[in-house]
């Protein structure tokens, strides 16, 4: 068996192939490693068969969508997922086949409605149910601590003491446990009765995930995200750097329209000399009248880059081929004290 364990801050994700065949499935992929998963499968001569969450992720974002489009792959989810985009609906006791390895499947309820368990061997990804020395938090969409509780003691802690346990997250850079050891010391688990076990888990207090509403919209609704729209955008455009800006704005290069995107107010307290000033919010309704030649080497700036990023690509695909986004935003400009300009357009 191939394991490849991948963290991106807290989160964990597994590439599990079968050596002998060269299948392979993807467990809790995160959008940020895309390019990692791939190299690596790629590296290990692996083709990916199946994209598994093992839970509807609340605080990071899921990759299994847009790997699933690339990889002509299947989704995996518990049938209990609230997700439409999901093409294998799973069942406890389920088995996946991946070569000559096999998934199966426990519904562990608690983390959340739809949490499942992947025993693969000697080993189990316990996705968000039980982590070393912690177990997953029942406060966030479809928790139920009394389901916990259950999925816990009478289900995955009845299983193999050997059995390895690779989670979905870890905060402290461990890698695996095994159950035995977290019968043994995870401070939650001496909590045994289900009621005072239960009380535990209501009165824990964590504080709320940054991104929970982005990362529900995007898990659940396959939605993008904003990180991934910028990311798409600055792939479909070419950037000019602030010091060819500077050369071409002090000789005063006739053929660039150099283009600020930033609100009137702040076009007005200062901006790159001889700029045009056409806020990002109007440059579909004003692009016509503005920017009447579609062959005019175009450079657009905005405050941090970001905005003036997405006006790029909208721009290109308005049929502005020479549009091209500064690397780096009029902040920078200013910070670097090159000429400004400030009041009205001419
Ligand atoms: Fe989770």
């Amino acid at each position: 068996m191939i394991f490849e364990q991948l963290s991106a801050g807290g989160c964990k994700s597994y590439l599990v192939g079968c050596a002998e065949t060269s299948a392979a499935a993807l467990i809790d992929p995160e959008i940020g490693l895309i390019d990692r998963y791939l190299g690596l499968a790629a590296r290990n001569g692996l083709r990916i068969h199946y994209l598994i969450d093992t839970h509807t992720h609340a605080d990071h974002f899921s990759a299994t969508r847009e790997l699933a489009r690339q990889l002509r792959a299947p989704v995996a989810m518990h049938r209990m997922s609230p997700t439409p985009f999901v093409d294998l609906r799973l069942d406890d006791g389920d088995m996946l086949l991946v070569g000559k390895l096999r998934l199966q499947v426990l519904h562990t309820p608690g983390h959340t409605r739809d949490s499942m368990c992947l025993r693969i061997g000697d080993r189990i990804c316990t996705g968000d149910t039980l982590l070393i020395g912690a177990t997953g938090r029942t406060d966030l969409p479809s928790g139920d601590p009394e389901a916990l509780h259950d999925s816990l003691f009478n289900h995955l802690l009845r299983l193999d003491p050997a059995l390895l346990v690779f989670p979905a997250h870890d905060y402290h850079g461990r890698v695996h446990s095994t159950i035995g050891e977290e019968i043994a010391s995870n401070p939650r688990l001496q909590v045994r009765e289900r009621a005072p076990f239960c009380e535990m888990m209501r009165n824990l207090n964590l504080g709320m995930p940054s991104h929970l509403t982005e990362a529900l919209r995007s898990n659940m609704n396959g939605a993008k995200t904003v990180a991934q729209m910028l990311a798409e955008a600055g792939a479909a455009v070419p950037f000019m750097s602030l010091l060819e800006l500077k050369t071409r704005v002090e000789n005063r290069a006739p053929e660039l329209i150099v283009l600020d995107v930033r609100e009137r107010e702040a076009y007005e307290q200062g901006h790159v000399p001889g700029a045009k000033l056409l806020p990002r919010g109007q440059l579909e309704l004003r692009v016509n009248q503005d920017l009447p030649d579609p062959t005019r080497r175009i450079v657009v700036y905005c405050e941090l880059r970001r905005i003036s990023t997405l006006a790029t690509a909208t721009l290109r695909e308005l049929g502005f081929q020479r549009a091209v986004a500064l690397d780096g935003g009029f902040k920078a400009w200013r910070e670097a004290g090159f000429a400004l300009q400030s009041g009205c357009e001419p």
